[in-house]
C-alpha cells in the first residue's frame, strides 16, 4: 500500500459512488456562445472523465434569475437550449465512467450593467454594495430574496432530472451567497443580517429549498471560502468557534459535503493546529470535506501570484497524501493542473510527466 492508494480509493456517500478521491474544481471558461454549452464543452468534460477524474464539478453556471450572470459566454442553467447542452455533457461524462455536478451560480453585485440577458438589470446585493463601503447596485428586497431562492431550487430540480449526480452551490469567492456571509457587504438589519450565524440565513434558505426540490438523498455540495475576489485577505471566521457558528447552520440545513476553497491546501487555518480549512470543517461538522488549492502544480506562478491565485513554492503531493491518509479531508479538488493535463489522475497514477500550467492554456478549450 503506497500513499497514493488513498487518492485512488473509492468514496461513497449515499447514492454518490466515486471511483477515486479526485475532484475537478469548478472553473469558468467562457466558451459557451449564447450562454449554451456546445459540443466543445461536452468534449472538454468528457476528456476529464476519460482522464480518470472521480467527480467533475462544472464551471459556475447561472441560475434562472435576471441578475445571476456577470460574464460573457458563461453557460446558463435554464432554458431549453442550455439544458439540452448540459444533458449532452452529463451523458458523455457518464458514458466515460465519470460523475458530474453543476456549480450553481449567482454573481450578485459582481454583475456589471450591460451583461446578458438584459443589460439594463444592475447587480443585486444584500446591501447594494459592490465592494465594502462602495454603494452602487440594487439592494435586495425580501421579494428578491424569495425569487432567487426559488431559482436555485428550480436549477437543482433540473439538475436531478437531467441525471446529474448532485449539485454544488457556489457560496464562495465574494459572489451573491458569500456577499450575505461577509460583514463588509451585508449591512442588513433584518433577519438576513447580523452576526455571522445570522448572515448564513440566506444560504440556509437556499440549501433547504434545494433539498425540498430534489430527493432526500440527492447530494448537495456547498462551496465556501474565507478569501474573496474583491479582497484576498478578507475572512469570515477568525477562530474555530466562529467557523463552527458559520458551518453548523449550513450543515443542519442539509449540506452533504463541504468544499473548502483555499488557494494553497497546505496553509494552516488557525494557530495551534496543523489542520487546513477542510480539516477544520470535517472536524467541526463531521461531514465529508473537499480540499483544494495548488494541488499538482509543479512550479510557482509568478504571473498569477499578482492575482492571488497561487504563490510560493507549491507543496509536494506527498504532503497532500499524508493529510489525506490522516483523514483530515475526504476529497481533493484540482483546478489548473487539470487544465494543463486533462488526464492528470492517470498521469499521476502511471508516474508519467505532468505538464506545467500556463495562462496561455486558458485561451483554448482543450
Ligand atoms: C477558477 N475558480 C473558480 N471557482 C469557483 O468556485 N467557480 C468558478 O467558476 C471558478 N472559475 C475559475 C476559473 C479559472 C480559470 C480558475 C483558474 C479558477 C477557482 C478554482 O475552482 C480553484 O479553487 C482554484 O483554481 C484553486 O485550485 P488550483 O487551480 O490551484 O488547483
Amino acid at each position: 500500500m503506497t500513499q497514493l492508494d488513498a487518492l485512488f480509493s473509492p468514496f461513497t456517500l449515499g447514492p454518490l459512488q466515486l471511483a477515486n478521491r479526485i475532484v475537478m474544481a469548478p472553473m469558468t471558461r467562457q466558451f459557451s456562445p449564447g450562454n449554451i454549452p456546445n459540443d466543445l464543452v461536452v468534449d472538454y468534460y468528457k476528456r476529464r472523465a476519460e482522464g480518470g477524474v472521480g467527480l467533475i464539478i462544472t464551471e459556475g453556471t447561472c441560475i434562472g434569475h435576471k441578475a445571476a450572470n456577470g460574464y460573457e459566454n458563461v453557460p446558463y442553467f435554464y432554458g431549453e437550449k442550455a439544458l439540452a447542452g448540459w444533458k449532452k455533457v452529463v451523458d458523455a461524462v457518464h458514458g466515460a465512467g465519470g460523475k458530474i455536478m453543476p456549480q450553481l451560480w449567482h454573481v450578485g453585485s459582481v454583475r456589471k450593467e450591460g451583461m446578458e440577458p438584459d443589460g439594463a438589470v444592475p447587480g443585486f446585493g444584500p446591501s447594494g454594495l459592490v465592494a465594502p463601503g462602495k454603494k452602487k447596485c440594487h439592494e435586495m428586497t425580501k421579494a428578491d430574496i424569495a425569487e432567487v431562492v426559488t431559482a436555485y431550487a428550480d436549477a437543482a430540480r433540473e439538475a436531478m432530472n437531467l441525471g446529474f449526480d448532485g449539485v454544488e452551490i457556489h457560496g464562495a469567492h465574494g459572489y451573491l451567497i458569500d456577499q450575505f456571509f461577509w460583514a463588509g457587504m451585508n449591512e442588513r438589519t433584518d433577519e438576513y443580517g447580523g452576526d455571522l450565524a445570522a448572515r448564513t440565513r440566506f444560504a440556509v434558505e437556499v440549501i433547504q429549498a434545494v433539498r425540498a426540490a430534489t430527493a432526500p438523498d440527492f447530494p448537495i455540495v456547498f462551496r465556501f471560502s474565507q478569501w474573496k475576489m474583491q479582497d484576498y485577505n478578507a475572512r469570515l471566521a477568525n477562530t474555530p468557534e466562529e467557523l463552527e457558528s458559520f458551518l453548523m447552520p449550513l450543515s443542519d440545513a442539509g449540506v452533504d459535503i463541504f468544499h473548502c476553497s483555499t488557494r494553497r491546501f497546505w496553509e494552516v487555518e488557525f494557530e495551534g493546529s496543523t489542520l487546513n480549512l477542510a480539516g477544520w470543517t470535517r472536524k467541526i461538522t463531521g461531514k465529508p470535506a473537499i480540499t483544494v488549492g495548488s494541488v499538482g502544480l509543479n512550479k510557482p506562478f509568478v504571473d498569477e501570484e499578482k492575482k492571488g491565485f497561487s504563490g510560493g513554492e507549491p507543496a509536494s503531493i506527498d504532503n497532500l497524501l499524508t493529510m489525506l491518509n490522516n483523514k483530515e479531508f475526504d476529497l481533493v479538488a484540482v483546478g489548473r493542473a487539470l487544465i494543463a493535463n486533462p488526464d492528470w489522475p492517470l498521469r499521476l497514477k502511471q508516474n508519467k510527466t505532468i505538464e506545467a500550467y500556463d495562462l496561455e492554456q486558458l485561451m483554448k478549450l482543450v
